[in-house]
């Protein structure tokens, strides 16, 4: 191995999973590829403790892949609302009828990548775990260690320090023991190399960190130059009539795509004067809620909803993608976990 401070690295940290790891989490012990890509679907930007309840949810009501492949799209981001990303959800159930029609799970990592929603860090995550194959992953927490421990100076977003950081991870990969080596991975990036305060005493390879060696860990990676994050308001009226509330399907693209939500306004005028225009309603009266905030990766959404009783509707065609919808169904449905709260609120 051409880099001293990568001699023993799989070997310490296999040892540290054995101890330290995380060894009996719902996806782990098993092989069977349809549980361990829907966990990997799940765990991209979202934490371990989140996923979990969902997990067993989306598995009890979709066992395997032909019953995913099977449901309609509502099921599907039913069971997904409130974890995020729903671009995920979609992928998943068009991944799901990608694999029925080549007729199974493929086992190497070449292939995975060609389904919907699976990057090149996935579909090594489901090859390693499913099928015990030498492949390298590179999620963001193992950016996080790679660069501490190699003290890769440049920004990881960069494409050639990206494939710099795959050409060392390629180059870690243990020759046994790959399964053991990837859990040990992410744990270590997850449970002890922290973004903000690692826990460097508990580290299986502090030793040989050369970002601890120069005291410079709070140093790497090293961070994008960011601009504060813009910051969006939105009205959305909570339209009540007869113990049924109006949703509105949203675009596929763009924020909570395909789902049910209240409707939108810029701002409350907007809203009531609209109102009567676009869905035919005559308000009895109105009242605004609490304000609520909901934090995206790209801006920050301040929603102040407005609790409209309706006194009467005007005969006018059902419009597509408008629903009445009896309030406790509505919970069920999928809807942003925002508009869930909110309607969560009404009940009290
Ligand atoms: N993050 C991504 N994949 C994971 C896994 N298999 N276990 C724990 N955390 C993860």
């Amino acid at each position: 191995m051409r880099n001293p401070k990568a001699a023993g690295f799989a070997r310490r940290l296999i040892r540290w999973q054995r101890r330290h790891g995380r060894l009996d989490l719902p996806w782990q012990n098993t092989r069977d590829p349809y549980r361990i890509w829907l966990s990997e679907v799940m765990l991209q930007q979202t934490q371990v403790a989140t996923v979990i309840p969902y997990y067993g949810r989306f598995l009890e009501r979709f066992p395997d892949v032909d019953s995913l492949a099977q449901a309609g799209l509502d099921d599907v981001l039913a069971l997904w609302s409130g974890l995020g990303y729903y671009s995920r959800a979609r992928n998943l159930h068009l991944a799901a009828q990608q694999l029925m029609a080549r007729g199974g799970f493929p086992e190497a990592r070449a292939e995975l990548e060609q389904l919907r929603g699976i990057g090149r860090s996935t579909a090594a995550a489901i090859a390693v775990f499913s099928a015990g194959r030498r492949e390298a992953i590179l999620d963001g927490n193992v950016k996080r260690v790679l660069a501490r421990h190699f003290a890769i100076e440049g920004f990881p977003g960069e494409r050639a320090v990206g494939q710099g950081l795959w050409a060392l991870a390629e180059s870690l990969l243990p020759a046994s023991g790959i399964e053991t080596y990837t859990q040990a991975l992410m744990d270590l990036g997850a449970t002890v190399c922290l973004r903000s305060r690692p826990l460097c005493a508990q580290c299986a390879v502090k030793a040989s960190c050369m970002a601890r060696e120069a005291d410079r860990v709070a140093d790497y990676p090293r961070k994008r130059a960011r601009k504060p994050l813009p910051h969006r308001k939105t009205v959305m009226p909570i339209l009540l009539r007869g113990g049924k509330v109006l949703l509105v399907r949203r675009p596929a693209s763009g924020i909570w795509g395909g789902l049910l939500c209240l409707p939108e306004f810029p701002n409350l005028p907007a809203a009531l004067r609209e109102i009567p225009l676009r869905f035919g309603c005559e308000l009895e009266s109105h009242r605004m809620l609490a304000p609520l905030e909901h934090g995206f990766t790209h801006f920050s959404l301040t929603i102040r909803a407005a609790l409209c009783q309706v006194r009467s509707l005007h005969p006018r065609a059902a419009q597509a993608g408008e629903i009445w919808m009896p309030l406790a169904r509505s919970l069920a449905a999928p809807i942003p976990a925002p508009v869930r709260t909110l309607l969560l609120g009404l009940r009290e």
